[in-house]
């Protein structure tokens, strides 16, 4: 959920963030297996390896860290581990797991060979991630019973578990929590390609009409995102029921698209407001972070993780030691003339 204390504030409808509203489609549209999984091949032949590993030698799987932009699927990704190895999967979150005990109370409650699943791994709290390092790595965790001079501490052993651990900002890790992941791996953005077959996926599996063109032309404004492209799905079904006839083809997705304010290649008010920003306020860039955060009253974290991902994909953005630069596509894209 993304937190604001605006009570007026919309999300914008290419957030990639789960914004609460999209979960119960995401659930109905969550791939089961890998097989299902659409996109990141790397990532899914070298779970399928390790998994298949684990299986046979009858062990729990190393310790798993996903990292990239949100949206990307790690959450299902996960489920899939989960449901791949034959185990259940717990999921909370590193700002739900407030006291020590929490997590305590969480790793003692798994079964044989479980997952644990913890998103944003990067705000655990200090004295939770020092219970998580011995458990990780041998096992066990150090309850401390009683307090002042008459403390002790007593050691448990825990059953044998995998921790798969999600988080867009795997540089805010620390380092000794990062060295007890066996398997790391990153999450890339989708094809327009992945993400027209994701769209028909899901259009198939909610009984909506929609042509490959109508798929396409929703796949190319998700910022290579699927959790934008089954948003934008539904969002351009409503036009398609009202508008047309219940059809999804690419001049439905098209007019609906525009009306939200998604330009043909996802970009939405924020890009523009951003890029716009580095042409005209600072003649193109480099332009520190912090600086053009402000100059667009926007969060800095916003921009990196949400803005930068894509724009760089497209070529649209370029990140030197001095600051964002706007690149000539960039120009060209919002009719500017670029002058270097
Ligand atoms: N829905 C969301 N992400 C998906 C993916 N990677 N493959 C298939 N369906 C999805």
């Amino acid at each position: 959920m993304i937190q604001t204390d605006d009570m007026d504030f919309i999300p914008r409808v290419v957030t990639p963030e789960n914004t609460g509203y999209d979960s119960d489609i995401e659930i109905t549209l969550r791939p089961q297996t890998l097989h299902e999984y659409i996109g990141q091949d790397k990532v899914k032949e070298n779970l399928a390896i390790y998994i298949q590993a684990t299986k046979l030698r009858g062990e729990p799987l190393d310790h798993v860290l996903l990292y990239g932009p949100p949206g990307l699927g790690k959450t299902t990704l996960s489920a899939i581990i989960a449901h791949e190895l034959g185990v259940n999967m717990r999921i909370t979150t590193g700002p739900a797991i407030e006291k020590p005990g929490d997590l305590v109370s969480l790793l003692t409650s798994l079964s044989d060979n479980d997952v644990l699943f913890i998103d944003e791994i990067h705000r655990l709290s200090r004295a939770v991630e020092e219970i998580l390092y011995p458990a990780l790595e041998d096992r066990v965790i150090d309850i401390i019973i009683g307090k002042g001079p008459s403390a002790r501490s007593i050691r448990m052993d825990l059953k044998p578990f995998t921790l798969i651990g999600a988080t867009t900002r795997a540089g805010q890790l620390s380092a000794p929590l990062r060295d007890r992941f066996g398997v790391i791996q990153r999450l890339e953005l989708y094809t327009k390609e992945q993400l027209t077959d994701i769209v028909r996926r899901s259009a198939m599996i909610l009984d909506i009409p929609c042509t490959a063109d109508g798929a396409g032309e929703i796949a190319g404004r998700s910022r290579g995102t699927p959790r934008i492209a089954n948003r934008l799905l539904k969002r351009v079904r409503d036009f398609a029921d009202v508008m047309g006839n219940g059809k999804i083809d690419k001049d439905i997705a098209s007019i609906a698209l525009n009306r939200l304010e998604v330009d043909e290649l996802g970009l939405d008010s924020l890009d523009r407001r951003m890029l716009e920003m580095i042409i005209k306020g600072y003649g193109g860039g480099p332009v520190g972070l912090e600086t053009l955060a402000s100059a667009i009253g926007e969060e800095a974290v916003t921009i990196e993780d949400v803005c930068e991902p894509y724009l760089m994909q497209l070529g649209f953005l370029g990140r030197t030691p001095r600051g964002r630069c706007a690149t000539k596509l960039a120009y060209e894209h919002l009719g500017f003339t670029y002058q270097p």
